[in-house]
């Protein structure tokens, strides 16, 4: 679905904002990167409730078709209308390329980073091969947002199928790390409504934990199994 605004040709005001909760959580959520994992992201957040809003690196004409099949009902758009109206923005985009994002459009944003370091996909990049946590890196280029640190660590088939409702026995749970408390409070709050125990994983340097390589990566583990596995990472990665 094409966003309205862009050729109504007005500022985005077009009623997709929806208000901010009074739990703190969020009602419009953008996503960059329409592919496997960002496509669904778009399901699942549609599916809790949400408002999407997608975009890839280019003309967003390019991504309608994909959106129409594989998130349908989500805008799609530029990137940067996209984030202009979301109180949250999920990157799903190949990590290499976060440089190319724009720091200014996400100023002041609660920015999830979903994204790994693929050196097959990414290229070999010094600066992310020597970061403790790679989200690390996407903070410092993205300096006026607050980044947090969240569904890196599971497929997106399990996303779509793993997600349960609050309370259930066994619930899959999902590391979150960040700096901003607010940010990362914001962001468990979204990680609950998509399915899935919202953990504590520490700042964001302790995001390191839930990268490729590490026992939590790809693993599904209930909270209380997650929290041991946390609790135990220094040894683990040597962090
Ligand atoms: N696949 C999974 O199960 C999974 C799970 C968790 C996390 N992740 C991580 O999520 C990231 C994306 O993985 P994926 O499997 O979804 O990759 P993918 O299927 O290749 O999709 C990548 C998407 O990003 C878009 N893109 C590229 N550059 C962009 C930019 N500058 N701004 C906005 N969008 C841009 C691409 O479209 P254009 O090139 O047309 O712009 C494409 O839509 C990776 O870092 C991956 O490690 C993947």
């Amino acid at each position: 679905m094409s966003d309205p605004a862009q050729s109504a040709d007005h500022p985005d005001d077009d009623g997709h904002r929806v208000p901010t909760g009074a739990d703190g959580d969020v009602g419009t959520v953008a996503i960059l990167g329409a592919g496997r994992v960002g496509t669904a992201i778009a399901r699942v957040a549609m599916r809790a409730g949400y408002q999407v809003r997608l975009a890839a690196s280019g003309d967003p004409a390019l991504i309608d078709l994909i959106a129409q099949i594989m998130a349908p009902g989500a805008v799609t758009t530029t990137a940067a209308d996209a984030v202009t109206p979301a109180e949250l923005v999920v990157l799903a985009l190949p990590l290499g390329k976060h440089a190319t994002l724009d720091g200014d459009a996400l100023a002041g944003k609660v920015v999830v980073d979903a994204m790994n370091y693929w050196p097959s996909t990414d290229g070999r990049n010094p600066e992310l091969e020597a970061a403790p946590s790679t989200s690390e890196v996407v903070a410092r280029h993205l300096t006026r947002s607050a980044v947090v640190k969240t569904l890196n660590h599971i497929g997106y088939h399990d996303l779509e199928e793993h997600g349960l409702p609050a309370g259930a026995p066994g619930r899959r749970a999902l590391g979150v790390a960040g700096d901003d408390p607010d940010a990362t409070a914001l962001v468990r709050g979204f990680v609950d409504r998509l399915g899935f125990d919202p953990v504590d994983a520490g700042d964001l340097a302790a995001g390191v934990h839930l990268q490729p390589g590490t026992p939590i990566f790809n693993g599904s583990h209930d909270a209380t199994a997650l929290s041991t596995l946390l609790r135990e990472a220094p040894a683990a990665v040597g962090h």
